[in-house]
């Protein structure tokens, strides 16, 4: 982290981006003492208006407007994955600090291009791996972090579903705009990933798309391998109407397994003990919300969060280093 805090807290932001994420993320900053929203801008402008009266802020005509506003002093992008580049630098250049939705950038280049904006102008750049944050993923990593199940060895990460008809549907359908679905929804496994295990390289990996739309993979597998020696077996579909996520850990003394948004963790070790916790349980705060928080800190007081550009950065490359290594 290159920026020195302190500033005054409420943090006032405003939001570029009015869309499904957008607006879920402006309700969740409502809770915090610590930020507040004060104007809100979409490229549609209908819906800048309904988004400015529906959260009581500011609209804004032009996204000049918002960046000049000097009482804006951070932005949440949650804006389509192609416009983060050049938005996202143009936060940054006007000073303000940046909540990017994943991914940070579709390719690395532009990814490295926005870190390196961030640390010239000394503003916080996040991105939303928000993925890390929900009960059952954080729990795995805290469990790994105590040694319940000693050394990891080897991961098998399945994410199934049926969202084919989502991403036939506007910018995500096209390629252009949306990396396709590695870049679009998967950089939240691959960085959950690197997250839990370190650094890996990608081994192999085979990609199907057994249906003309979208102009994407629709269903992948890849063999990961970390430098400390375990791997990851990863399946991702979204063609499979049965659905259902889930992780399992073998490590040298146990193993545990969780299940995706919802569901439990347990682990069971070689010694017999086990023990099993529902999210409820887990008691983390809303994901999203958390996230936000550690944001609205990070820039407040310099504390570091549980991920950040770099993060954001290393799960676009690793999405381009599956989609290398994949024949169709
Ligand atoms: N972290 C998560 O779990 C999560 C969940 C959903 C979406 N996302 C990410 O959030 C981003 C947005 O996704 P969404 O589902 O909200 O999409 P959306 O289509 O619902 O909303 C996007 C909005 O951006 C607006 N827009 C497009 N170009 C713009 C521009 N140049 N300037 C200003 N506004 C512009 C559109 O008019 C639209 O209202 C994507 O990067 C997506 O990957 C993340």
């Amino acid at each position: 982290m290159v920026y020195s805090p302190p500033m005054q807290s409420p943090l006032r932001i405003g939001l570029i981006g009015a869309g499904g994420i957008g607006r879920h993320l402006a309700w969740q900053l409502r809770p915090l003492s610590e930020a507040v929203l004060v104007g809100v801008y979409d490229a549609n402008a209908e819906l800048t208006q309904r988004a400015a009266q529906e959260l009581e802020v500011t609209p804004y005509d032009t996204v000049d407007a918002l960046l000049q506003d000097a009482q804006v002093e951070a932005v949440i992008l949650a804006t389509p994955p192609h416009t983060h580049y050049e938005l996202g630098l143009q936060v940054l250049q006007h000073g303000k600090h940046l909540f990017c939705e994943k991914p940070l950038a579709l390719t690395v280049e532009h990814c490295d291009a926005l870190l390196e904006a961030a640390r010239a102008a000394q503003r916080v750049l996040m991105v939303g791996q928000v993925l890390r944050l929900f009960p059952l993923f954080w729990q795995s990593k805290q469990w790994l972090q105590e040694g319940v199940i000693g050394e990891p060895i080897a991961v098998n990460l399945q994410r199934r579903g049926y969202e084919i008809k989502l991403f036939r549907e506007g910018w995500r359908a096209d390629p252009a705009q949306s990396g396709g679905v590695l870049l679009e929804m998967n950089v939240h496994e691959l960085d959950y990933l690197r997250w839990l295990l370190g650094d890996f390289e990608v081994v192999a990996a085979q990609g199907h798309q057994p249906f003309a739309e979208p102009n994407f993979v629709q269903q992948w597998s890849a063999l990961l391998r970390f430098q400390n020696g375990a791997t990851a077996t990863v399946e991702a579909s979204i063609i499979d109407p049965l659905g259902g996520y889930t992780v399992r850990i073998v490590g040298t003394e146990g193993a545990l397994e969780h299940t995706g948004f919802s569901g439990t963790i347990r682990y069971k070790r070689t010694d017999g003990q086990e023990m099993s916790l529902t999210p409820e349980e887990i008691g983390t705060p809303e994901p999203f919300l958390w996230e936000l928080r550690f944001f609205v800190r990070a820039v407040l007081y310099g504390e570091t969060p549980p991920f950040d550009g770099y993060d954001g950065r290393m799960a676009v490359a690793n999405a381009h280093a599956v989609l290398s290594k994949m024949s169709l």
